[in-house]
């Protein structure tokens, strides 16, 4: 089977780079011939752990294979993979444009028949759209069906998450389209589940917005936690060992950011409402997260008159760790306002720094360690636990004037804080002065 995937973003890249790697033959096209230029010198245009070493080992054994020529690519295709991404409109609602641009060439470019499987995070009808779209621009008489095949890989474990998936999920209106994206998925070893194209779609929002609303909940219990005294800590841990909730995704923290949830909360909200129906519970996640993206400042607040002229030291950047991305990072509102308010920002991020110049070019000091960030510095931000700066000696922020230390991912034990004599505030666990 001749295997093509449009879009090298994250999940069209990994996609085609995991297909390659159990075997099947994959073409991913892109229409960025900078990103062409660098997969084909098998470097990865993103960065993501053991993305590169898959590139080179399938691209050199003959199985992967970087193009931007899209209509020859689509040609010769069995099965093509639609993984163009779905960024959010104003209103909130998924822009499909680059969707239904790769439907379009692909209604012009394809010889015989063929399954589309789209990839892509869409609204539920989406992939009914895009094959009676297809069905009637098609420039040869050739038969296609459209199967939705959502994707459930996270930034920073991508190729694992993908390799080792919990579970693949097909929609399909005929057997054939199961029988074909069965026999691809097979060398995975997963469960396959299979069910209807708008229950698939619908997975993927359920599925993503779950996750979000489990966070701002937390999020929430830990705003009630600092009133009424409770540790969160303590109270997540309690809380876990109920299998029914469960330990992750229970860590409190200054809101989730990224390319996935911010936009998916607010596309299902979106299409509910276009449906006449008011999804509460996912419009709450929305507002909690909103809020609790500014919840450092609001306590750096109750310590600091005014920011005006004082020396800020930021650790971290990018909307989680792991990876370079700074799309809907909780750093870049508050890096805005502190600099409005006339703060003097220095910031610090192992990967981040490149895309946060895009953002912010001379408004900031880039420093090349924390340690170099936080001196002299008045008070000092945590937006993104990595590692390394959960591993900073705490003697560190005695570098700064005086030690006030912002923490909005829980980084350090209140134990070695207490020990650090530093004044310290986290997220729904008691302030240590
Ligand atoms: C998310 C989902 O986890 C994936 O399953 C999904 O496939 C993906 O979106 C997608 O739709 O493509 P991702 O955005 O890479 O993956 O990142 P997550 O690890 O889920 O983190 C999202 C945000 O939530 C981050 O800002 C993170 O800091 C925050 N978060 C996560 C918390 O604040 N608390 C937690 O306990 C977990």
């Amino acid at each position: 089977m001749n295997i093509t995937v449009a879009g090298t973003g994250y999940v069209g890249l990994v996609t085609g780079v995991c297909l390659a790697e159990v075997g099947h033959q994959v073409t991913c096209v892109d229409q960025v011939k900078e990103k062409i230029v660098l997969l084909n010198l098998g470097i990865s245009p993103i960065y993501e752990p053991e993305l590169d070493t898959l590139i080179e080992k399938n691209a050199s054994a003959g199985k992967l294979t970087f193009t931007t020529d899209h209509e020859q690519a689509y040609a010769h295709s069995d099965v093509i993979f639609i993984g163009v991404g779905t960024p959010e409109n104003e209103d909130g609602s998924a822009n499909l444009n680059y969707v239904f641009q790769v439907a379009k060439q692909i209604a012009e470019s394809v010889t015989h028949d063929c399954l589309i499987v789209i990839k892509s995070t869409v609204p539920i009808g989406t992939n009914d759209r895009v094959e009676t779209y297809i069905k009637n621009h098609l420039k040869h008489k050739v038969t296609v069906e459209v199967a939705s095949n959502p994707e459930f890989l996270a930034q920073g474990s991508a190729i694992k998450d993908t390799l080792h998936a919990s579970r693949i999920v097909i929609g399909v209106e005929s057997e054939q389209a199961k029988e074909i994206l069965t026999a691809i998925y097979e060398p995975f070893q997963q469960p396959i589940l299979t069910m209807n194209r708008r229950s698939a779609e619908m997975v993927k929002y359920a599925s993503n917005d779950f996750l979000a609303l489990k966070i701002s909940f937390i999020n929430d219990i830990a705003n009630l936690c600092e009133a009424v005294g409770a540790n969160i800590e303590d109270v997540t841990s309690g809380m876990s060992y109920d299998e029914r909730i469960g330990k992750k995704f229970l860590n409190p923290g200054i809101g989730y950011g990224g390319s996935c949830f911010p936009k998916d909360t607010k596309a299902l909200h979106w299409l509910a409402e276009e449906e006449g129906y008011i999804l509460r519970t996912v419009k709450a996640a929305i507002e909690v997260n909103e809020k609790q993206k500014f919840k450092l400042i609001s306590k750096a607040r109750n310590e600091f008159s005014s920011f005006n002229g004082l020396k800020v030291a930021v650790l971290g950047l990018t909307f989680k760790p792991g990876t370079d991305d700074l799309r809907e990072a909780p750093s870049i509102p508050n890096v805005r306002l502190l600099l409005n308010e006339g703060a003097r920002v220095h910031v610090y991020d192992p990967v981040g720094e490149e895309n946060f110049k895009k953002h912010f070019s001379t408004e900031v000091v880039y420093e090349k360690t924390a340690e170099q960030a936080l001196e002299e510095a008045d008070l000092c931000f945590i937006f993104t636990e990595w590692e390394e700066i959960k591993a900073i000696d705490l003697s560190f922020f005695n570098k700064m004037k005086v030690p006030f230390v912002f923490d909005g991912r829980n980084c350090f034990s209140l134990e070695e804080v207490r020990k650090a004599k530093i004044n310290y505030f986290s997220i729904g666990r008691p302030e240590i002065r």
